[in-house]
């Protein structure tokens, strides 16, 4: 059987792509530049396609599954050693499970978590807090029309509950809220079931939830839910995050008002008399520990008498919002741990979900796993870290785990997997499309290109292509989506332009994808790396009164706190220059275009330029100017040539960006690329300039990071393009 399917991209070359799939052809077709048959919007995947690629995509299954025989160690011993049945004790006012291993105790009705038990320590939980204690699953919302991304706090106390599974392999415990109408106003519109499972011989328990938003609730928006536990403050003082970010913490004291001193927000504590002299100097704040999704796997904290691990690992990405490169807290003072699921860090309001009156919407966020560890020998206490990060693989590929009892969490032979190659086409830089080890391929709701950033309500599914551009998307569940992609190296955003519909059990060979980036004419000079992130510019060294001595000498840097007051002190008087072809952008490229302090709480907007030469003027030609940013806040950017008053500037992005990423020690936030036309009359043979003006000045915060520049000269023939690649790639080709 043939398939016919026809290709749209979003992208400003008329190009209609047709491909033809069939049981062992794949063959690309180039049309002419008419675009009159493009009824693509029709047209889908449907799992009806055989599966041509097995061999490109093996992995294990894991079915039978029991996670402490899979863990090295002294855990393995333990597991081993305590084969008892879980066990499970009901209480008026709590619950007991346990399984040998350890007891976890939850609050009936509640389903708080006020107690987990093991390896002699008698609770791993701080109940002692003056706020927030124990474990629990929270969310923040607020009604349609709030100002700002706090809203109400909500611990989602349970109403009633019930076991869902008992026998000596598994149990399985819910707590629900549902939606009550007499609440409106004091609780989030959502039916929610809160699960906790312990297995047999395992070493942790495992939490799920399930929110649902049905016909009769009302509009309502949530900006942030997450699983956080509060760890016992004089047990667990050392935090581990990857091999590079761990360190001693200071204590939740040293953050109070004599101990510590508050910088430019809240979060930010400058530790001037902390309880242990050691931390003295140093800053504090948890936006220091953030990463990305694709690298938020495991994390937790060290306690060394006795020796034990407490971490969180979660194995999937396909319930978090926004994506592989969102980025998100992690561990901090408190002691303190976090699963978060849905937030505007790094993204902002745009990552919010909002949902209409009667809106149906279900989602489940997790399972993720707590994960216990314990060494007998205080010396061997840092390989507890190690040993995290092995049972983190063991989740991995278990995944999706068999014995969650929902059927609103899919199994794994309910779940579909796509398989494909993709390939990069820049017209300018090669004549063939070429494979690009590394793009990100995946799935997520139907959208524009790129919107994969933004989308909260959905799931998403991402993988990278190997070096021959291959790409397997395992553990998919049933639903529409579209393919988006992209790839390290060049600017845009690809998406397939047809549904991908994915079913029960489906196996999808999707063929070759072929993305073209926005590329009119040959490039004449480029600054930085088309990577989505600010890394590769000059990130200066922190103020040395406000170090985090965890981030000296590291490669994310980037981290520390307060850079953005350092473009003040690097350029006190005029703003940065940039010359094509004499400087160097990873050393004269500020990270972030920021505004520079005048008074007390007095900015005045930047202007930077950057001067090149162009030896010949093509009259009549349109030069097209590429602006990548890798994060905005609260900016407008304006663009002007050859003239740096001129009014109306030549191009304007409007008021963009709320991810904050400056203030949150992020190197990006979301991504944004602009394309401004450049008619030939406004540049001149000889020296030229650009001046990019940030023209909002209200905040020490409100900037932009670029990502990538690049200016290119009006098209050149379809017949020459390739001819020009070795010099394009040359800055001094002018
Ligand atoms: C949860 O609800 C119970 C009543 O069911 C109440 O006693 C308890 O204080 C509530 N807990 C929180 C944290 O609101
Ligand atoms: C829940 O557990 C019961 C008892 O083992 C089983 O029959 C049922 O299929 C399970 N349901 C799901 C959705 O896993």
């Amino acid at each position: 059987m043939w398939f016919f399917l026809s290709l749209f991209q979003a992208n400003p070359l008329p190009f209609l792509i047709i491909i033809l799939l069939q049981a062992t052809t794949i063959t690309s077709l180039e049309a002419s530049s008419s675009s009159s048959s493009s009824s693509s919007s029709s047209s889908s995947f449907s799992s009806m396609l055989p599966h041509q690629n097995k061999e490109k995509c093996k992995w294990k299954q894991f079915s039978d599954y029991r996670c402490a025989e899979e863990v090295a160690g002294d855990q393995k011993k333990e597991g081993i050693a305590s084969m008892a049945d879980v066990q499970l004790q009901i209480q008026d006012d709590h619950v007991v499970m346990d399984n040998g291993i350890l007891k976890l105790t939850l609050s009936v009705p509640g389903g708080a978590i006020i107690g987990i038990q093991y390896n002699g320590i008698d609770n791993l939980l701080e109940l002692h807090n003056p706020q927030l204690n124990g474990g629990f699953w929270d969310l923040n919302w607020a009604e349609p029309g709030n100002i700002g991304t706090r809203g109400q706090f909500d611990v989602l106390n349970g109403t009633s509950f019930e076991v869902i599974m008992e026998n000596k392999e598994q149990v399985e415990l819910s707590f629900k809220r549902p939606w009550d109408t007499s609440l409106q106003g004091n609780h989030s519109p959502l039916n929610i079931d809160k699960r906790f499972i312990m297995l047999h011989g395992c070493s942790g328990f495992y939490s799920y939830a399930i929110y649902e938003h049905l016909e009769d609730m009302p509009a309502f928006i949530l900006y942030e839910t997450r699983i956080a536990f509060m760890l016992k403050i004089d047990k667990f003082r050392y935090m581990a995050i990857a091999d590079n970010k761990q360190r001693y913490m200071p204590l939740p004291d040293d953050r109070l008002p004599g101990r510590g001193e508050e910088l430019a927000y809240p979060e930010a504590v400058l530790l001037v008399n902390p309880v242990e002299p050691q931390f003295k100097g140093e800053v504090d704040d948890k936006y220091e520990y953030s990463t990305e999704n694709k690298d938020n796997g495991v994390h937790g904290w060290i306690c060394f008498d006795p020796p034990v691990g407490f971490w969180q690992i979660c194995p999937s990405n396909e319930f978090r919002t926004g994506g592989p490169t969102k980025q998100d807290l992690t561990s901090h003072v408190n002691p303190t741990t976090l699963a978060m699921f849905v937030s505007a860090h790094y993204g902002g309001e745009e990552l919010s979900l909002q949902f209409g009156s009667g809106e149906p919407w279900t989602k489940v966020f997790g399972p993720v796993f707590i994960y216990l560890n314990s060494v007998s020998d205080e010396k061997n206490a840092f390989s507890l870290w190690d040993n995290a990060k092995e049972q983190m693989k063991v989740e991995i590929q278990s995944w999706p785990y068999n014995f969650p009892n929902s059927t609103d969490f899919p199994k794994s032979d309910q779940r579909g997997t796509v398989t494909g190659r993709f390939l990069v086409h820049d017209r300018y830089a090669s004549e063939q499309p070429l494979p690009t080890n590394g793009a990100f391929v995946g799935l997520a709701l139907e959208g524009e290109a790129g919107s994969w950033q933004r989308e909260s309500k959905g799931y998403q599914f991402w993988t990278t292509t190997n070096e021959e551009g291959y790409f397997c998307i395992k553990n998919i569940r049933a639903g529409n989506y579209n393919l988006y992609g992209w790839a390290p190296g060049f600017i845009g955003d690809y998406r397939l332009d047809a549904s991908v519909i994915i079913t029960s059990g489906c196996e999808m060979e999707m063929g070759d994808h072929v993305y073209e980036p926005p590329r009119d004419g040959p490039t004449l000079w480029e600054i930085g790396i088309p990577d989505r992130s600010a890394e590769e510019f000059y990130i200066p060294e922190p103020n040395p009164k406000y170090i985090n001595k965890l981030y000296v000498n590291h490669p994310e840097r980037f981290r520390q706190y307060g850079l953005w007051e350092r473009y003040a002190d690097l350029y006190p008087d005029g703003d940065l220059v940039y010359t094509v072809g004499v400087s160097d952008y990873r050393k004269d490229w500020f990270f972030a275009q920021v505004n520079r302090k005048t008074g007390d709480n007095t900015y005045e907007t930047t202007t930077w330029q950057i001067k090149f030469k162009l030896e010949i003027v093509y009259q009549g030609g349109v030069y097209k100017l590429r602006l990548a940013l890798a994060s905005a806040m609260s900016s407008n950017l304006e663009v002007r040539i050859n003239d740096g008053q001129a009014n109306p500037p030549q191009f304007s992005s409007g008021l963009i960006g709320k991810d904050n990423a400056i203030a949150r020690h992020g190197i990006h936030g979301l991504y944004y690329l602009f394309n401004v036309d450049i008619p030939s009359d406004q540049l001149r043979q000889g020296d030229n300039t650009i001046f990019l003006t940030q023209a909002m000045n209200t905040s020490p915060f409100h900037g932009i990071m670029y990502d990538y520049i690049r200016l290119e000269g009006p098209p050149l023939p379809p017949s020459s393009t390739t001819t020009t690649i070795t010099s394009s790639n040359n800055q001094n080709h002018l």
